[in-house]
């Protein structure tokens, strides 16, 4: 895999503690077996997560200081506001604390009891917030995002007869369509312009608005210029353009693709919904001209925009990603095909088989990668979807991953090497693992973040 020098040099660094295999199991023990309850000096490569954590700009420093902390029409929120609208196209910008805070507003403007919200796979935080106001998620995907090991190059695709049916039996009772680019949960994969043109057409032509998770169009973007006919000789500028301009407004979280460490924001075409979302701003995020970021933070995300659209950023970002995912794949540790956008994802039910899925295989995993090279990843299986609101049954998603999500410029090839290393000895010794792991607290909502487990 071509492993392109990086566009940046380093500026300023930060410590690494190193471990040894006793300190992690005394740490991961206190963690209740989460590897989301260790404390981040405990841990020596964070693949935890690839939103906040990303390594900002000297430009993206310096525009900190130019930040104007006005309460009420600060000139940094018409910075924010001019770059979101240049780059995403949308009119009307309303900031939020991240991509939850958005998701929050826009569900409560319009989803009511009863109602029913197609999407292209789920989101923890986006579900769980359109299930709080009373919708019911359905899962309009293509088949082959359900299964780590096809290769179509467009896994974050509708199929669009699965749309069809969602709209024919629930039609009226549908206030939205709900898209992601890239699909996190089926481990950052992309989807079409086509195919997003196409599904926003078929909403649109029974009435329904279109909503899209930009958090890592950029990315997708990318993948698209690199996998979608008729797109190579686009810049990733012309293509993000593409992705948002036949959808209605999106939901961002800039924590990932804007290379910023806290902040988001929501955008909308319809006047009168920007209204009513601005009113309900005021009650959860804060002031329409700040929704709860400093003015330092607008200026970070003005300045890390522009900066995630640039070639040679991007190339840089998704080759890294690409780079540990070959790795991997070369030593027969079973991943998620073919590479998304963020992340790796290590296909847990089928590296540990002997592990049973109701003893949460993705989770153990997690846990023997940390013991083993004090690297960490997070389930994205069964802890992760949570339980049925209705049945209260576990629900078992098709994927039982444990996801690798590299920090944007923050990591060398030499860590993404201790991370393969550490992978694939895991792997190698896999029957050594020989227990799953159950619950001793499980939390209501979004329970992979605060739960705790003991082994079975
Ligand atoms: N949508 C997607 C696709 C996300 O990946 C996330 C966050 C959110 C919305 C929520 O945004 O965290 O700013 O409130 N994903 C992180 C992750 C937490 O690790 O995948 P937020």
């Amino acid at each position: 895999s071509v492993y392109p020098p990086e566009p940046w040099r380093v500026k300023m660094v930060e410590p690494l503690r190193t471990t040894t295999r006793k300190d992690r199991e005394t740490a991961l023990r206190a963690a209740g077996w989460n590897p989301c309850l260790l404390r981040s000096e405990d841990v020596y490569v964070d693949l935890f997560t690839d939103s906040g954590t990303n390594a900002m700009s000297d430009r993206q420093w310096s525009a900190l200081m130019r930040g104007d902390e006005a309460y009420a029409g600060a000139r940094s929120f018409y910075v924010f506001e001019q770059a979101v609208q240049a780059f995403y196209g949308y009119e009307h910008v309303i900031p939020v604390h991240q991509g939850r805070g958005g998701e929050n507003i826009l569900s409560r403007c319009l989803i009511r009891p009863g109602t029913h919200v197609p999407g292209n796979m789920y989101f923890p935080s986006t579900r769980a917030h359109q299930e709080l106001n009373g919708a019911t998620f359905h899962d309009v995907i293509v088949d082959e995002a359900h299964d780590p090991s096809s290769e179509h190059p467009f896994k974050g695709n509708v199929d669009l007869a699965k749309l069809r049916a969602v709209i024919a039996e629930f039609g009226a009772a549908i206030p939205y369509v709900s898209l992601a680019a890239t699909v996190n949960m089926a481990g950052g994969q992309p989807i079409s312009v086509e195919n997003l043109t196409e599904t926003c057409a078929l909403a649109h032509a029974h009435g329904i608005p279109v909503f899209l998770d930009t958090a890592r169009a950029v990315e997708n973007a990318w993948l698209v210029k690199q996998r979608e006919p008729g797109r190579a000789r686009c810049t990733v500028a012309e293509i993000l353009r593409a992705l948002c301009e036949p959808t209605d407004g999106a939901v961002m979280s800039a924590k990932k693709d804007s290379l910023a460490n806290i902040g988001g924001w929501l955008a909308l075409r319809d006047p009168a919904l920007a209204e009513q979302a601005r009113g309900l701003v005021l009650l959860y995020e804060g002031l329409h001209t700040y929704g709860g970021m400093a003015g330092r933070d607008m200026e970070a995300i003005a300045a890390g925009i522009a900066e995630s659209v640039e070639e040679n950023h991007i190339r840089a970002r998704v080759a890294q990603v690409e780079y540990l995912a070959t790795r991997l794949c070369h030593a027969g540790v079973p991943i998620v095909r073919p590479t998304g956008g963020h992340c790796v994802c290590v296909d847990a039910a089928a590296a540990l088989p002997h592990v049973p899925r109701t003893e949460f295989p993705g989770q153990t995993l997690a846990c023997a990668v940390y013991l083993e090279a004090g690297v960490r990843g997070v389930e994205r299986g069964a802890v992760s979807a949570g339980r049925d609101p209705e049945t209260g049954e576990n629900r078992l998603p098709s994927l039982e991953l444990l996801r690798l999500a590299i920090p944007r410029r923050v990591y060398t090839r030499a860590h993404m090497d201790l991370v393969a290393d550490g992978v694939i000895a895991v792997h190698r010794d896999r029957d050594r693992i020989r227990c799953g792991l159950r619950f001793t607290c499980e939390p209501r909502q979004l329970r992979f973040f605060q739960a705790r487990f003991e082994p079975t």
